[in-house]
């Protein structure tokens, strides 16, 4: 009996997706028990304090609006001009850098993370990211043949750890003489953390300093796949203004989403969105994305497209839209106080959290503390550095509570 067919790079462990397990381990429960009595921090989406996912209106309704054809009819490869203007827009507001800008739409925040590392590595090279990740990022290394390194997100006193960055990013930037690094901010998914202004420039500089070898190319991924539910207004959108006038070698790829801003998860679209000092390498960004999308998914959704162009032409409409989203990031960021004041109380500690859909609590046992929570009724993420708990998908009560449930067991299984 043979056992496999696949070919040796297609060959993986045989493992679900651990998330979406769990997700479906805290629905069971909630039909058991019921809604009230079960928190499920699990998924990286908005609901509601019932539980229940949040759709936005102002985007159903005027998706619900548009005629068949928008939905029915393929998109352009690169994506619909209209969407690819509106794309910037939404993603850099007032602080468009002074450069070449190129748009290509992807089906979600995760075809601009896969473009940007198969386009720019070449096989065998190592992708850095920060130690506190995303899984997707090291999945999509390995189905290319790249390998990842990891700098430390945090040092002593819990702000980012520039040493570690610079320290791993001139390492890997000397051997390979080209470099993606990738950059999660604002709110980092799972921290939650947000880089300051400040901590931008000091990027920036290593980045720029290392830009003086023309021999070195460096790309610099930056993930905003959770900039629509950070900070205040469009406060954490102003470091993309520090990305003008930059040396040609170093090439910043931005990754946006509409799965969250637009509360589109299932619909796939985003946009891999480059700047660039020099037009030649916008315009070799934009054919390289395209020929990848024709490749894998030739074209994204339409509809999704559409509905964001409209709404972003249309005053009234872009009004409504921003002011349902502002109810959301308030509500958002109330959960999150209530996790943060709760957690002090009872002394969990917590990375620092600044915006966005998770908090992280450092552990080494996390496996074990989360099935323990499980008796109890309570799911959250356990990773390998710790546990991510959803604020995204728990209403304000049970974000109260869930720091005490947390903190017990963690004293009690020390
Ligand atoms: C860090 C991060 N980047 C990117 C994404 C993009 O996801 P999608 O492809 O659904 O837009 C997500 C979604 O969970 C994420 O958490």
């Amino acid at each position: 009996m043979i056992s496999s067919m696949a070919a040796d790079h297609a060959i993986w462990p045989k493992e679900d997706d651990a998330i979406f397990g769990l997700a479906a381990k805290a629905q069971e429960a909630i039909k058991k028990y019921g809604k009230e009595n079960v928190i499920d921090s699990t998924l990286g989406a908005l609901a509601d304090d019932n539980g229940d996912l949040i759709c936005m209106k102002t985007v159903y309704d005027e998706l619900k609006s548009m005629p068949n054809a928008c939905f029915a009819a393929y998109a352009q490869v690169a994506g619909q001009p209209d969407f690819l203007e509106a794309v910037q827009e939404a993603c850099f507001k007032e602080f468009r850098p002074d450069a070449y800008i190129k748009a290509v739409a992807t089906p979600g925040g995760t075809g601009s993370v896969r473009h940007t590392i198969y386009n720019y590595t070449n096989p065998g090279d190592t992708i850095l990211v920060s130690d506190w990740y995303w899984k997707p990022y090291v999945t999509i290394s390995e189905e290319f043949g790249r390998k990842v390194a990891f700098y430390k997100l945090f040092n002593e006193k819990n702000e980012f750890n520039i040493e570690s960055f610079k320290e791993n990013f001139e390492t890997l930037l000397n051997k390979q003489k080209r470099l993606v690094a990738i950059i999660n901010s604002p709110a980092q998914n799972p921290t939650g953390y947000s880089l300051s202004d400040e901590e931008w420039v000091e990027v920036i500089n290593i980045m720029k300093e290392n830009a003086k070898d023309q021999n070195n190319k460096i790309i610099l991924f930056i993930d905003v796949a959770y900039i629509d539910f950070a900070g205040k207004e469009n406060e954490r959108r102003k470091f993309f203004k520090l990305f003008s006038n930059l040396p040609e070698n170093i090439l910043v790829v931005v990754g946006y989403s509409l799965s969250k801003g637009y509360t589109m998860y299932g619909m796939r679209l985003g946009a891999a969105i480059c700047i660039s000092s020099n037009k030649d390498i916008a315009d070799e960004f934009y054919y390289s994305c395209s020929h990848s999308s024709r490749a894998n998914w030739s074209n994204c959704n339409r509809a999704a497209m559409e509905v964001m162009s409209r709404i972003s032409k249309d005053p009234a409409k872009l009004k409504a839209y921003e002011e349902e989203k502002a109810i959301y990031k308030s509500m958002l960021q109330k959960r999150a106080e209530a996790f943060v004041k709760a957690a002090n109380e009872v002394d969990l500690e917590i990375l620092p959290y600044r915006d966005g859909f998770f908090i992280s609590i450092p552990c080494d046992n996390a496996k074990e503390i989360s099935d323990k929570l499980i008796e109890q009724n309570l799911f959250l993420v356990p990773l390998k550095k710790g546990l991510r708990f959803a604020v995204c998908a728990v209403s304000e009560d049970k974000c109260k509570i869930a720091p005490a449930m947390i903190k017990k067991i963690m004293d009690e299984i020390k």
